[in-house]
């Protein structure tokens, strides 16, 4: 299958569940609105998308995927809520239209993100399918990988290296952890749901997700510069205006490149031991590298 038609139809089993979960809650009018606006507005899912592939991959049942899929999500639209904050990137578009604090106001975007990240850990607390200890699991990893171990630290080190030279390996540290982090959780959540994976099995998908979550973050900084604001439903330019430490940057558009290829074949290369069966992931490791949005 073509990976647009598995990533929408990914998207819209997540998008399913996080409506029925969102609408059911009586809600604060103005905080589910701008929660609704920072979730529905054309997110490519790629974070659900991991969970499903992975679970799917190894044997799993989808239902046990769909709150895990939902709350990475949330977690992930959060986090780009709070990076387009004045005190933050300062951005106004997003997903191609006005951002959060824009459409509504910065109050209103630090509390629909707040919302959204405490919602993620009440969708995994009351799934009814996943057993109590998978839970804790799930908490676990998705605790590390967004707080002060993960996405938190990465944005706090992106924000206080503006303008600073930093070195390769920096740079990477930054990456894995502001964007590598939630990738990764996401692979490996998505093992966790299949309540199937063996220890090979998951040293070579935290492999294939580490190759994957630095690429994804080298070609969201070459979108930067080579995107169209209209495609990429962000504006284009952003990092270079404000002088963001990012690959190109660093080893110029064409040493950029070059990265994204060899973690490319990373991708690939881990994915090795599962044959066939791991036709999913390496299709979307592929749109991850060559993606335009
Ligand atoms: C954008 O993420 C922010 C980064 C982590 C680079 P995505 O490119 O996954 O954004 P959406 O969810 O599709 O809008
Ligand atoms: C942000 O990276 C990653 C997170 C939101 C954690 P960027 O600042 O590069 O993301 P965009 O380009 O605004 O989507
Ligand atoms: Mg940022
Ligand atoms: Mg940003
Ligand atoms: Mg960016």
């Amino acid at each position: 299958m073509e990976i647009q038609s598995l990533l929408n139809q990914y998207s819209e089993r997540v998008d399913s569940y996080l409506k029925t979960c969102i609408v059911q809650k009586s809600i604060d009018p103005i905080l589910q609105e701008s929660m609704l606006y920072s979730l529905f507005n054309g997110g490519k899912r790629v974070r659900p998308t991991l969970v499903y592939m992975v679970n799917t991959m190894l044997g799993g049942e989808m239902s046990y995927a769909d709150s895990v899929a939902a709350a990475i999500e949330c977690i992930h639209s959060y986090s780009l809520v709070h990076d387009d904050l004045p005190a933050m990137d300062d951005d106004d578009l997003r997903r191609g239209k006005p951002t959060c604090h824009i459409a509504y106001n910065e109050a209103t975007a630090i509390l629909a993100g707040d919302a959204l990240q405490s919602l993620a850990f009440e969708l995994i607390a009351v799934d009814k399918y996943l057993s109590a200890d998978a839970k804790v699991q799930l908490v676990k990893e998705i605790s590390i990988a967004s707080g002060y171990q993960g996405m938190a630290v990465g944005q706090s080190f992106d924000l206080r290296n503006v303008g600073k030279p930093l070195t390769i390996a920096q740079l990477e540290t930054m990456h894995q952890h502001k964007t590598g982090a939630l990738l990764k959780c996401s692979v490996i959540m998505g093992a966790i749901t299949s309540g199937k994976a063996d220890q090979d099995q998951l040293i070579a998908l935290t492999d294939y997700a580490r190759a994957i979550g630095l690429a994804f973050q080298v070609q969201d900084d070459i979108l930067d510069i080579e995107g169209d604001s209209t495609v990429i439903g962000k504006p284009q330019g952003s990092d270079m205006a404000q002088n963001k430490p990012t690959y190109p940057a660093l080893l110029g558009l064409e040493g950029a490149k070059l990265k994204l290829q060899q973690l490319h074949e990373d991708a690939k290369q881990a994915l090795a031991p599962f044959g066939s069966e791991a036709s999913e992931l390496k299709a979307l490791a592929d749109f991850i590298v060559h993606r335009d949005h």
